[in-house]
């Protein structure tokens, strides 16, 4: 008789991710736990992430911002950093804001930013298609929940939100392409808070990176190019076609490059402001359109 398989209790699976180097095993285990339908695909998990696969791609959503974000292999994992981004741009944004989520990833900042502003019209595009798919499922049950909530961002939208939601009256409103490409004309000079989280790792140095970004998430989640600012200068290039007068860029970067960043939308002609918060290790540099005051 062969002996039996060791049980898959939670002490058990703890001690398994450990061994493995999971620093946050007990955290981990509770969570691969939570919702595995079978002992066979909670086994499966469990050893998905022994073998260094992200948690995030075996149980299919992040946590950020305290909302579960679909993720799908391959397609960048929202850091608890970017929160710094969410946090300011909330604080810039006016009533009934009209928000461009660039380079949006999984679109865990446009949810999050809808989560606390049910008025805010979100838009949101990334050059991946496994981005925007995920992106889309985030944003369509944060449109849900916030119009249950009584929030209803369409019937308060501003104008440009009303012209696209004659075209295509289901939000969300989530694009597939470079950069500003992919988006429609009609919401030229009218975004209110543009908030970009692109690439800004030097390509240099990715080799040097946690084997779960390196080996997990897509090259194009990561590369910045050269310096790491190729992206920055891009998207600085064509905010001030995007923004309303009063409007603000608002792009993370690291605090090494924050100078770099800074001086980069400096030159596309927006007043800037470095924040840094120590605490979640996030640096933002932020940019406003028009006359300062
Ligand atoms: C660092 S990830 C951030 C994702 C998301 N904003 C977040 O904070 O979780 C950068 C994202 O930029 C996207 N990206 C890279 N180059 C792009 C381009 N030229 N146009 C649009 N998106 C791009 C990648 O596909 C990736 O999803």
């Amino acid at each position: 008789m062969s002996p039996s398989p060791p049980a898959l209790t939670p002490a058990a699976i703890t001690t398994r991710l450990r061994a493995a180097g999971c620093v946050f095993a007990e955290d981990e285990a509770t969570v691969l736990l939570a919702d595995a339908a079978t002992p066979a695909e909670l086994e499966s998990r469990v050893a998905r992430r022994v073998a260094g696969e992200p948690l995030e791609y075996i149980v299919g959503w992040a946590e950020f911002c305290g909302l579960r974000v679909s993720v799908a292999p391959g397609v960048f994992v929202p850091r608890q950093r970017t929160t710094l981004l969410v946090r300011e741009a909330l604080r810039v944004a006016p009533r009934r804001p009209v928000v461009l989520d660039l380079c949006c990833g999984a679109g865990a900042i446009g949810a999050a930013i809808l989560a606390a502003r049910s008025d805010a019209s979100v838009y949101a595009a990334d050059i991946d298609p496994a981005a925007t798919d995920c992106a889309r499922r985030t944003l369509a049950a944060q449109h849900r929940s916030s119009s249950a909530a009584g929030g209803d961002a369409h019937r308060w939208s501003s104008s440009a939100a009303e012209r696209d939601a004659y075209r295509d009256p289901t939000p969300p409103y989530v694009y597939t392409g470079d950069l500003y490409s992919p988006l429609p004309a009609s919401l030229k000079g009218t975004v209110d808070v543009l908030a970009v989280n692109a690439p800004y790792v030097p390509t240099d140095e990715i080799a040097f990176m946690p084997s779960e970004a390196r080996d997990h998430e897509a090259r194009a989640a990561l590369d910045g190019g050269a310096d790491g600012l190729a992206l920055h200068r891009r998207v600085a290039d064509g905010a001030r076609e995007w923004l309303t007068l009063g409007g603000h860029l608002l792009i993370e970067t690291s605090e090494r490059q924050a100078s770099a960043t800074a001086g980069i939308l400096e030159h596309a002609g927006l007043s800037v402001a470095i924040v840094r918060d120590d605490e979640v290790d996030g640096t933002a540099v932020i940019g406003r359109l028009g006359p300062a005051g």
